[in-house]
């Protein structure tokens, strides 16, 4: 996968689905969560476009780090729409890697501030790592910040960008990315600057949470999607307390549309919560397969 789809390719890809999704286009049916608490869960992932449908069978078991497994490990089944024909089968943690950097980094490009200087990702794990490729295949080199400074220094090493000293650093950059199982928020209320931005990409399931109700209630608040995010994302949380409901938040790809407003100042501040969309698997396994006749070693096997 990684050979197949650059990061820049996937930013692409990701922006024509979130469009391709807002217009009607394509099409998500809901989520599936498959609880196997308090270990993890899976999730059955389906999504319809451009002539062919898919399903992103995938997990995320945060304890599976320690037992050298990773947290998110599946297979993404691709068909072709117009008769049913499976396609190609796609290892699921490259692709949800590639879409979640690829959205990251779209969210803070489209709604952060444009003259936005300094980046930042928080957690340096497989997806965190993901982000931070993305974002210097977009010339910006980030901070990256991880609980485990091994993991920090690793990502930081291998992308040659900067380790930030502390997470307090990390935080305070104009481009902040979370991209962590946090269950305590990593940003308190009154924590976010005016104009300063932050994907939150990590708080995807019950008891997550990687910003505090009351900052979301505070800020401006985009969203992937409604539906996902306010059932199972940060916004889950605001949304039961009440103090955040459906017409505080846009959802990216109406933005990226042109169906709705982006950032309205430099002064405001922006957060963008992401669950992880069906779509985007969609996009990415559809710039995959365009490069399928180039790639060596592929294997091809009948189903
Ligand atoms: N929104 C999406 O599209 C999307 C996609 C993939 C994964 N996720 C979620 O993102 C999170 C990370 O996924 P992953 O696959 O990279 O996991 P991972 O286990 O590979 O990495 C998580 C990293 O976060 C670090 N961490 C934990 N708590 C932290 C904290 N408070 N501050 C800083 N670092 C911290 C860990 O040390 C680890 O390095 C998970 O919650 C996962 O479910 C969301």
């Amino acid at each position: 996968m990684e050979e197949a789809v650059s990061p820049e390719r996937a930013v692409e890809a990701v922006r024509d689905g979130f469009v391709a999704y807002a217009r009607g286009e394509w099409t998500m049916p809901p989520k599936v969560y498959v609880p196997a608490y308090p270990a993890g869960d899976f999730r059955a992932m389906p999504a319809l476009g451009a002539g062919h449908a898919l399903l992103k069978w995938v997990t995320s078991f945060p304890g599976n780090p320690a037992r050298g497994l990773p947290t998110v490990m599946g297979v993404v089944l691709v068909s072709d729409a117009t008769n049913g024909v499976p396609r190609a089968l796609l290892d699921a943690a490259a692709v949800t890697a590639l879409r979640t950097g690829a959205a990251a980094v779209l969210a803070a490009e489209t709604v952060g501030r444009p003259d936005a200087e300094t980046a930042a990702v928080i957690g340096a794990g497989v997806n965190g790592r993901a982000v931070a490729r993305t974002f210097v295949a977009r010339g910006r080199l980030p901070l990256v910040w991880d609980l485990d400074e091994v993991r920090s220094e690793a990502v930081a090493g291998e992308l040659g960008c900067g380790v930030a000293p502390s997470r307090d650093e990390a935080r305070a950059a104009d481009l902040v990315v979370t991209v962590t199982p946090a269950r305590e928020a990593l940003f308190a209320p009154g924590s976010l600057r005016p104009g300063q931005h932050v994907s939150l990409m990590g708080a995807d399931g019950p008891e997550k949470a990687e910003i505090a109700i009351e900052e979301l209630a505070r800020v401006r608040v985009f969203c992937d999607d409604w539906e996902q995010a306010s059932h199972n994302g940060d916004l889950a949380h605001a949304v039961e307390a009440g103090v955040v409901r459906r017409h505080d938040v846009t959802e990216l790809g109406a933005v990226l549309a042109g169906m709705a407003e982006g950032r309205r100042s430099p002064r405001e501040a922006t957060a963008f919560d992401s669950t992880g969309l069906a779509i985007q698997d969609l996009a990415i396994a559809l710039a995959a397969l365009e490069r399928l006749d180039d790639l060596d070693g592929v294997p091809a096997i009948e189903l």
